[in-house]
């Protein structure tokens, strides 16, 4: 596959972005609708890092080939050893194994932070990550039914979670 993973530095959230952003534009994948501002996603990632959470980014040939990182599931603070992943490949480098090249590593990486559980919220027609969060040791915990509305329709998204 020849695909190197690493830390990313904030010079790769152009890139980061770009693959982002097509994936808000064209899938059911987030459930954010407007693309993001290079500034936004700046910022989001000097938050994270600030905060010790790992932001990843998968390089092939010298490009940007997708990212992953983890963050606080909610702000309440009794949820504070549960984080929400995230795992974005771009279209081109799809079903080559960058997506588990890219979620595997942050499962001993929220062991090291002390961290209890990883979730995902999925959308639930989203078979290729629901495969990839599967094979990578998750499990449905639950079904939020027509919970995003989105290229005008509703979707269920499935609660997908990992022991630590
Ligand atoms: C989901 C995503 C990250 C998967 O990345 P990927 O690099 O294609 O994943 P891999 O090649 O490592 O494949 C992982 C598993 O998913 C399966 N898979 C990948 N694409 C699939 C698809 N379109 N349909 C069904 N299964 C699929 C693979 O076969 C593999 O399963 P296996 O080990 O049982 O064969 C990628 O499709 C993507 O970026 N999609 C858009 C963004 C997104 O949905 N992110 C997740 C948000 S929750």
């Amino acid at each position: 596959m020849g695909v190197e993973v690493r830390k990313a530095v904030r010079e790769d959230m152009s890139a980061v972005l770009d693959i982002y952003n097509h994936a808000v534009l064209n899938t059911m994948a987030t459930a954010d609708i407007e693309p993001q501002s290079l500034e936004t996603r700046i910022a989001w990632f000097d938050e994270r890092t600030a905060a010790g959470f790992p932001v990843l980014v998968a390089v092939q040939s010298g490009n940007i080939v997708g990212w992953s990182s983890f963050g606080k599931f909610h702000s309440r603070p009794g949820y504070r050893f549960t984080v929400e992943n995230s795992v974005y490949v771009a279209p081109n480098s799809r079903r080559i194994g960058v997506g588990t090249a890219l979620l595997q590593p942050l499962i001993p990486l929220a062991e090291e932070m002390q961290m209890h559980s990883i979730v995902a919220l999925v959308d639930a027609s989203n078979a290729a990550s629901i495969s990839l969060h599967s094979r990578c040791g998750f499990h449905e915990a639950g079904r939020l039914q027509q919970a995003v509305f989105k290229f005008n329709r509703w979707n269920d998204v499935l609660l997908l979670q990992r022991m630590l």
